[in-house]
């Protein structure tokens, strides 16, 4: 395994993830080495522009997924594969197991083609861990009463992210190794002790 890790967070809208990975860099902060901390659609000027279209703009599902996936592909290119190379460790709010959980799932597209671009677009790299912050759809969705502007996926009703959640779960079961499965149900200081020990498994 390289020095440095790819390590992801994933879960529906309202599961608590991006708080999380606070936690997660703090703890590999005590460990030192270079941590590079991005996100998902963007990480670089190029991709943060094809966020804003991908949340805000309407269009269809086969467009949706060739957006996020070229904003991952300068993502990759301009940030990840030169901080991975140099040894530094990459934490990610949200990579490719979103784009099958929410193009796939959520929108119900072709996960046959999502396969096919994840190959040209990522010719191999894969994280090396993947926090998945597992929530009822009808929790998540009390959580989310509290966003102020919701974008176009926050919006969607409670069975669009049951077919996200269970678009996780069918990545989760092809990946085991890869995925943790945190309960996200639990108060933030269990969640944060469920992954301490996660990272710890891993030696890290
Ligand atoms: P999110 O990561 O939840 O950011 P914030 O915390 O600022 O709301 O928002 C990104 C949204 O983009 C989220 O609703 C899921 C969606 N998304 C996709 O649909 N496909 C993808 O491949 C990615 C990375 C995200």
């Amino acid at each position: 395994m390289r020095p440095g890790r790819f390590i992801t967070f994933e879960g529906i809208d309202g599961a608590g993830k991006s708080s999380h990975l606070q936690t997660v860099a703090e703890h590999l902060r005590r460990r030192g080495g270079e941590l590079v901390i991005t996100r998902e659609p963007g990480g670089t000027p190029l991709a943060e522009q094809l966020r804003e279209i991908v949340l805000h703009s309407a269009m269809d599902a086969l467009t949706e997924a060739l957006l996020v996936f070229a904003a991952r592909r300068d993502h990759i290119e301009q940030v990840i594969a030169p901080a991975l190379a140099r040894g530094a460790s990459v934490l990610c709010d949200r990579f490719t197991d979103a784009t099958f959980a929410y193009q796939g799932g959520g929108r119900g597209f072709d996960s046959a083609v999502l396969a096919q671009l994840e190959i040209w677009v990522q010719q191999g790299l894969q994280p090396d861990l993947t926090l998945w912050f597992d929530l009822p759809a009808t929790v998540a969705a009390g959580r989310r009463r509290a966003v102020r502007a919701p974008d176009r996926f926050e919006r969607q009703d409670e069975a669009f992210f049951e077919r996200v959640s269970a678009g996780y779960r069918q990545r989760a079961a092809a990946s085991p190794q890869r995925f943790v499965r945190v309960d996200a149900q639990r108060s933030p200081d269990e969640v944060a002790e469920q992954i301490k020990g996660a990272l710890e498994a891993r030696g890290l």
